[in-house]
């Protein structure tokens, strides 16, 4: 057994696992946090997309070592009790997601693209959204979704730039 120590959405979290446990399997099974899906457990859907150290990563190909002392982000950690993430609301909104199945790690896939671009490009959109498999939408709607959330996200940003000046 190995002990790992990960901060999880702003909380350490402790667990002793066998060594060959992936981080997917460290979250679902033992900090009970299920909102990454185990799909394909092969890095080809993108269902287990969670955010570690900034990164999006196939939570299904990391090991739980390999996470070891880095800061973690899933979808539980976006909304708070009160309100929705922007980016959950504007996939709602816009019925982005049928099953939703893929939803956790696309929504995931596009915070991690809004951590680093504020203002994508569809191109930019579609690279990100790109290990996201879908079996119901057409992408067209996320894509949509993730513009949508794009435009929330920079008016609020300027919003609580003016307020901090005034
Ligand atoms: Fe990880 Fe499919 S379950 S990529
Ligand atoms: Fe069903 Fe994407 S909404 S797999």
């Amino acid at each position: 057994m190995i002990d790992v120590t990960i901060v999880v959405n702003g909380d350490t979290r402790r667990a002793s696992v066998p060594p060959e446990t992936t981080l997917l399997k460290l979250l679902r099974e033992n900090f009970s946090l299920t909102g990454a899906k185990l799909g394909c457990d092969v890095g080809d859907c993108g269902a287990c997309t969670v955010i570690v150290d900034g990164m999006a990563v196939n939570s299904c190909l990391m090991l739980a070592g390999q996470a070891n002392g880095r800061s973690v982000t899933t979808i539980e950690g976006l909304a708070t009790r009160e309100r929705l993430h922007p980016i959950q609301k504007a996939f709602e909104d816009t019925g982005a997601l049928q099953c939703g199945f893929c939803g956790p790690g696309a929504i995931m896939a596009t915070k991690a693209l809004f951590d680093e671009h504020s203002d994508p490009n569809v191109k930019d959109i579609r690279d990100a959204l790109s290990g996201s498999l879908c079996r119901c939408t057409g992408y067209t709607k996320m894509i949509e979704a993730v513009q949508e959330a794009a435009r929330v996200l920079r008016s609020e940003s300027r919003t609580k730039l003016t307020d901090a000046r005034t």
